[in-house]
């Protein structure tokens, strides 16, 4: 058995398996807006740890989940195709699982338009092999790398800021937060330490360590850390941790989700929207301390939030929907601006004479600026004598 203390093919947990209905309901998405944008463009999607392609109790592991995606986006675009072809490229470094992946793939590989390419490497190695067969990933083409490790380790952040460098790349990235607390904890020894300094690019994480915080406090920290190195990448605007809970409250792992373009990370809310929550998995707000469960379309809970954020301020349409995007669940800012309009808490300037109120029509979103009052303007009577009289009548 491998060292990572599975067999060549396991069994899919139910996260697992939400994890692959995520990843082919954004990548259709990805494959098709792309595939009808960019002209001449070919497409990669790059599996860094592909796995052997199944699962003892799933058919498809995440490279049959993607080339299934490609084929799909493409059958559906049909004459509206505008890009190239479509490169998915898998990279696994164990030999049984690799042998394992190339059989799986095998029907797959003489699909018009569609070519794969497979690297038996570790990730960091196979990246610019990979590169050497595939003169497209210099070009510019859009890329998405799906970076799911067991565990902490083989994924540097220099490796995956140099993905993010180029404007047309996204990558999500399966964050084992738990598993880096426990390096960090032991991190006396040498080489978890450089570890360390390699998955977070540096050795700020020293200063998570040196907190003293609890196992699950320390494990947010690290997400938090890791997800600011992120940002902090040029141009890299667009991030979200998605928290893969089960119902019971228990943390499965996180899904890091960065891109250089608002729609990217748009599109990957809807798809994380599409998972049935009703079963044993759900996502919960990274964000908040409680880590609720969250809703992706309550627009409700997130309304005061924001006008704190931009209170007192008038800012581009951009600038609500970018917060919308980064810090809260909501996949558009839209029906949090139509209550903020409808209770007076904004002034909505540049838009059109015809705009009907409370509404933020896609035509008009480039010139619209929201003008944030400094004071939350409390709904009309809530103070008056008489709805106090009438409220204590109740009592
Ligand atoms: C969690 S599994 C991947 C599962 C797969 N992405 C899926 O969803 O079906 C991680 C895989 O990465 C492989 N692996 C481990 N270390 C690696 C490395 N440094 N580079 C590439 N692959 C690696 C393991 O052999 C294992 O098959």
């Amino acid at each position: 058995m491998p060292s990572d203390g599975h067999s060549m093919i396991w069994n899919a947990t139910p996260h697992t398996i939400a994890k692959f209905e995520i990843l082919s309901a954004y990548l259709t998405a990805w494959f098709q807006i792309l595939g009808r944008t960019m002209r001449g463009k070919d497409l990669v999607y790059i599996d860094g740890f592909a796995g052997p392609g199944e699962y003892i109790n799933h058919p498809d592991g995440s490279p049959i989940a993607a080339i299934k995606a490609a084929l799909i986006a493409r059958a559906n675009s049909y004459v509206a195709w505008q890009a190239g072809s479509i490169h998915c490229a898998f990279i696994e470094v164990n030999p049984d699982r690799y042998n394992n992946l190339l059989n799986r793939i095998e029907p797959y590989t003489a699909r018009p338009g569609l070519h794969l390419h497979s690297i038996r490497e570790t990730f960091v190695d196979g990246l610019p092999k990979l590169q050497a067969q595939l003169p497209s990933l210099s070009s510019g083409s859009p890329r998405f790398v799906f970076i799911d490790p067991f565990g902490a380790t083989g994924v540097p952040f220099s490796v995956v800021a140099t993905i993010l460098s180029s404007l047309t790349s996204e990558v999500l990235i399966n964050l084992d937060a738990d598993g880096i607390s426990r390096v960090m904890r032991a991190s006396e020894n040498a080489a978890n330490a450089a570890t360390m300094d390699g998955i977070f690019g540096d050795n700020s994480w020293r200063s998570i360590r040196d907190r003293g915080l609890s196992f699950r406090d320390e494990s947010r920290a690290a997400l938090a850390l890791y997800q600011s190195k992120l940002r902090a990448l040029p141009d890299v605007n667009y991030t979200f941790p998605f928290e893969m809970r089960s119902q019971n409250g228990s943390l499965n792992y996180f899904l890091v989700f960065a891109s250089q373009h608002y729609l990217g990370l748009e599109k990957m809310k809807e798809a994380m929207s599409r998972i049935d929550c009703s079963g044993a998995y759900c996502f919960s707000d990274a964000h908040s301390e409680e880590s609720r469960l969250f809703s992706f379309d309550n627009p409700e809970d997130y309304v005061r939030q924001i006008f704190d954020a931009f209170r007192g301020q008038a800012v581009p349409y951009a600038a609500v929907r970018d917060y919308a995007l980064n810090e809260t669940p909501l996949t558009s800012p839209k029906k949090m601006l139509k209550q903020l309009e409808d209770e007076h808490q904004v002034d909505v300037r540049g838009a059109d004479l015809g705009r009907s109120r409370g509404t933020f029509p896609d035509t008009q979103i480039a010139r619209i600026e929201i003008a944030f009052h400094e004071e939350w303007a409390k709904p009309p009577g809530e103070d008056s004598p008489l709805m106090r009289s009438l409220f204590e009548g109740l009592m």
